[in-house]
């Protein structure tokens, strides 16, 4: 996209302006009068669209698709309300990826359209001709079998085994691959949607639901509040609805609905929790739907409906924090959205910070202290094997694939880095300033620039003393973590430490350990700081006392499997196998990927695992892991 100016896109046509934006947010905010100042977002080259929001905006989005499960494509038009940001806009630039375009009309005429040359981050740009006056473009369209967005599950990788599957995931840029439309967060769009799909099976979008919608093969929804178009998302399948509370509600396959909805019988009160602290939800209801194991994130915070791994559900609520996560996101992602890439720590970190707050008031300090411990350590573990570039919160995503850089940097340093500030100013009013924050950016995007700005304008003017504009750039442009940044403690890991050391140390036999009162946060400590190198006797030891190849927590399992690829303990590798086969959620698959990589030997199991799965698991797991393994 051009760098044009992005602070008035937002205001009516008559007022808006297209100076160009010259250096930092402070001297782009400065071009422009008052309000529309602070209401609209700055520049901020989304390196990752090829789209021209700039010169002509795209506001609505009217989508009508037929889910064809045989030949694996999703047919049908998008119909785009358009805005021309300049008035002499002729073109409007849309991006796509392997999408066939069949036609493209404006009121029901023909119009001239080109796809550019495809880039292999970007996709393809699909440049369109528009008549003076046009108000509307529809393309119409189907999308290839291997969209990069869009996994078409057999019945045989269903629980259920006997109705096929389709989800969507957009984030970051591949919304594309299953609409054409300007694939930017910077651009926010509302929608309708009208799914065709087989009489017997449901679909469900990020949209309105009506879990009591008569089952026909026919569903429309709409999205009233724009939204960026990553979160735009569809699944279809055999669902079923259960309600857990007045505006949250679960939808999964029939064999996984009843444990859903009692693994997260919570998110009810995580809902008011969170409104309490930081402004109302603005989405109306909160559904999750559960995926099959294949979706290749652990959740995604589509509006109105987060997607959510099975492999969460653990019997005990123990890996809940992922539902507060993305149910946090209704806040920092969906209500205030990074403008681009660079800026995803504004969605991440902050969310970050709000799932440790959810998870303290609902469980108590202890749970919070042992999950802000074990995301500290994965952050340590990141930082020392991150490149100093990609250890800054705003990072520089030029030329990269925006899938390629995932790490705990926005995560957890955004975390931290907020985490101090409530520490320097106190907790009431760091809270204050959150609900304040929601509210004045609530459905815009915005930069870091912005977001600095805005800190300019309020805490830093009000605590001069106690915070500083050097020390947030240092978090933010600088790799690595500030002297002084916060350390979290867990009083309940003391005791893990010390025990962990006893059995090192051949005082105490594993079966003499209680491990009666460890929730999975212990059993995590204990084996993620296990040393790398470990007799096969101690661990055959461990394995006898505690059965963790068989873990059913498939976090522990992770840990566990980690452990034993790394010492070659080979009576886990018929689990690692099935692991591997079975679960698509690349946070938990792609290490053991890597760890294996590592020798011959485990190069071959690799090999094969991955060969056996890979008709099962997503594009991205594909593209994530296919690196790992022997041509
Ligand atoms: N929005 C992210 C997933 C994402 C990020 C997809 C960037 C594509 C690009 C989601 O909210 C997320 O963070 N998921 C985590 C959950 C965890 C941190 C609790 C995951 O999938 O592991
Ligand atoms: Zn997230």
């Amino acid at each position: 996209m051009n760098k044009l100016c992005w602070i008035c896109l937002a205001v009516p046509v008559m007022f808006s302006c297209s100076q160009p934006v010259t250096g930092s947010g402070e001297t782009a905010l400065s071009q422009h009068n008052d309000t529309a100042v602070a209401k609209h977002i700055e520049a901020g080259n989304d390196y990752h669209s090829f789209s021209n929001p700039d010169e002509i905006t795209v506001t609505h989005l009217d989508l009508a698709l037929t889910a064809d499960f045989e030949q694996k494509q999703l047919k049908g038009r998008a119909t785009l309300d358009i805005v021309r940001q300049q008035a002499g806009a002729d073109t409007l630039v849309l991006d796509t990826r392997d999408l066939n375009i069949n036609s493209v009309t404006v009121n029901g005429q023909s119009v001239d359209y080109s796809l550019g040359a495809s880039d292999a981050n970007l996709g393809t740009p699909l440049s369109i001709s528009l008549p003076a006056n046009a108000k509307q473009v529809t393309v119409n369209y189907h999308t290839s079998p291997e969209a990069s967005g869009v996994q078409w599950l057999t019945p045989a990788q269903t629980a259920g085994k006997q109705h096929p599957f389709l989800f969507t995931q957009a984030q970051a840029i591949h919304a594309r691959s299953f609409i054409p439309l300007q694939d930017s967060p910077q651009v926010r769009i509302t929608y309708d949607a009208n799914i065709k799909t087989p009489a017997n099976l449901l679909a469900v979008m990020s949209a309105s639901n009506n879990p009591h919608t008569e089952r026909d093969g026919d569903y429309s929804f709409s999205m009233p509040q724009p939204i960026p178009s990553y979160l735009i998302a569809l699944a279809i399948g055999d669902l079923q609805f259960q309600a857990m509370g007045d505006r949250t509600g679960v939808y999964a396959e029939p064999a996984l609905l009843k444990a859903a909805a009692a693994e997260f019988e919570d998110t009810e009160s995580m809902l008011e929790l969170t409104e309490e602290k930081y402004g109302p939800y603005r989405w109306d209801r909160y559904d999750l739907l559960i995926l099959p194991p294949s979706f290749p994130f652990g959740g995604m915070e589509n509006p109105r409906l987060s997607f959510i791994t099975p492999t969460v559900i653990a019997g005990d609520k123990s890996l809940v924090s992922l539902i507060a996560h993305e149910l946090a996101h209704s806040w920092s992602g969906n209500t205030v959205t990074n403008a681009t890439w660079r800026d995803l720590w504004l969605n991440e970190g902050f969310t970050t910070y709000l799932t440790y707050r959810i998870m303290e008031m609902l469980y108590g300090p202890d749970r919070y202290n042992m999950e802000a411990v074990l995301g500290y350590q994965s952050l340590q573990s990141d930082i020392d094997a991150l490149p100093e570039a990609d250890q800054k919160l705003a990072i520089d995503l030029r030329g990269r694939n925006a899938d390629e850089v995932f790490s705990d940097i926005p995560y957890e340093k955004g975390a931290l880095m907020l985490r101090e500030i409530e520490q320097k100013i106190g907790r009431e009013a760091f809270d204050k300033f959150l609900l304040n924050y929601f509210e004045h950016f609530a459905f815009e995007s915005i930069t870091t620039d912005v977001f600095l700005t805005y800190l300019d304008k309020t805490l830093l003017k009000d605590y001069p003393e106690k915070l500083s504009r050097a020390r947030i750039e240092q978090w933010i442009f600088q790799p690595g973590l500030p002297e002084g940044a916060p350390e979290p403690q867990s009083d309940a890991f003391s005791d893990i430490d010390e025990v962990r050391q006893r059995w090192l140390t051949d005082k105490r036999d594993a079966n003499e350990i209680d491990t009666t009162l460890w929730t999975t946060h212990e059993w995590l400590y204990f084996l993620n700081n296990l040393p790398d190198s470990l007799p096969a006797q101690k661990l055959e030891e461990l394995d006898n006392a505690f059965s963790l190849t068989q873990s059913q927590n498939n976090e522990i399992a992770h840990s566990w499997l980690m452990i034993a690829v790394k010492n070659e303990y080979k009576p886990a590798y018929d689990r690692l196998y099935k692991y591997l086969v079975n679960i698509g959620r690349n946070k938990l698959v792609k290490p053991l990927y890597r760890e294996l990589a590592k020798t011959p030997q485990g190069k071959k199991l690799a090999t094969k695992a991955f060969n056996e799965a890979k008709a099962g698991y997503h594009p991205l797991t594909i593209k994530a892991n296919e690196g790992f393994i022997n041509d």
